[in-house]
């Protein structure tokens, strides 16, 4: 029997990479290499992946399993009591108050990339940036780029060069899309960002590999609802923090956290509440998934 490393790794203390085992039959055998430990069928479930972040994984070579290797992925959100992220007009709704503001900018200043969707960009025109002047300069001491990489995903890559995402701050950034669009995506983009071809429908499995190769150990999810609903129906995400503002929106016209969708969190499977943060009028929940 051939036992392979099958390589997964620990990032900044959190399992970066780790195992999609399709058949726990295949999970009880017993490992040739003493260097390496057989996993178990509790082993591959992502609620036991901290505890494997030094362990190396051996496998059959005939087994049929896959590596996937991303960063930590944080999902920040700040929703209305009812569950909206926005009201449907054009002006942009705050929220958050000045001291969660703050907190998100110390959360931002901890990693390596912020992603946004296309609509965020358009709607809200974010900047991105980490504010305050002493993280910028802890970060720059810590030989970091004064606020992480800019990421954002578009399908139609209807995305103009003068938006904030593009022009604030000596970052890089990133512009995953889906390869029909890549080409006009390019020709628009030239000189502001990178690029890349994500696949035909965009694989956020690609975008998240892609990330890695780029350094990108954690990455900070900033909305909107559309790229929330994604990460979170592909079991994608490592931990949310959920702000909840102190009114109701009532429209569903307005976009919500997620949409609707198939969740790996359910009655039958419950986030672990981490943390519960009273932040002025507001209140952060923090959920680790897993
Ligand atoms: N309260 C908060 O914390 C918060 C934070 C951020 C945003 N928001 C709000 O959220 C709203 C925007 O949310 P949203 O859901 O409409 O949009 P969104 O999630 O920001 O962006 C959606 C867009 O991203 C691109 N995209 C997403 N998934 C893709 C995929 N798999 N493949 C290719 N492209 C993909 C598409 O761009 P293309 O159309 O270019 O193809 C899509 O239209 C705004 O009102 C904003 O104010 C609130």
């Amino acid at each position: 029997m051939c036992w392979r490393d099958a390589g997964v790794f620990a990032c900044h203390g959190v399992l970066a990479g780790w195992l999609d085992v399709g058949n726990p039959r295949n999970l009880d055998a017993t490992c040739a290499d003493s260097r390496f430990t057989p996993i178990t069928a509790e082993q591959s479930t992502g609620s036991a992946r901290s505890s494997l972040a030094s362990w190396k994984i051996c496998l059959p070579a005939s087994l049929e399993y896959h590596v996937t290797e991303r960063p930590y992925v944080l999902l920040s959100v700040a929703a209305s009591v009812d569950g909206y992220i926005d009201d449907a007009t054009d002006q942009r709704l705050l929220l958050s108050n000045d001291a969660d503001f703050d907190r998100v900018d110390e959360v931002r200043a901890g990693v390596d990339a912020i992603l946004v969707g296309a609509d965020t960009i358009r709607r809200d025109n974010p900047r991105l940036l980490v504010r305050s002047a002493a993280r910028r300069e802890e970060r720059a001491t810590r030989g970091l780029p004064e606020s992480p990489v800019k990421v954002t995903l578009t399908g139609r890559g209807d995305l103009g060069p003068t938006a904030r995402f593009f022009t604030a701050g000596q970052v890089e950034k990133i512009v995953y899309t889906a390869s029909p669009a890549a080409d006009k995506t390019r020709e628009r983009l030239a000189g502001v960002a990178s690029v890349v071809d994500a696949g035909d429908p965009l694989d956020l499995n690609v975008l998240l590999a892609d990330l890695v190769s780029r350094d990108v150990r954690r990455l900070m999810v900033e909305g909107g609802g559309t790229i929330h609903t994604q990460f979170l129906t592909a079991g994608l995400a490592d931990e949310i923090h959920l702000v909840i503002a102190p009114f109701f929106i009532g429209d569903p016209a307005a976009p919500r956290f997620v949409g609707n969708g198939t969740f790996p969190y359910h009655a039958g499977h419950r986030m672990e509440l981490a943390e519960v943060r009273r932040i002025g009028d507001v209140v952060l929940l923090r959920y680790l998934l897993g």
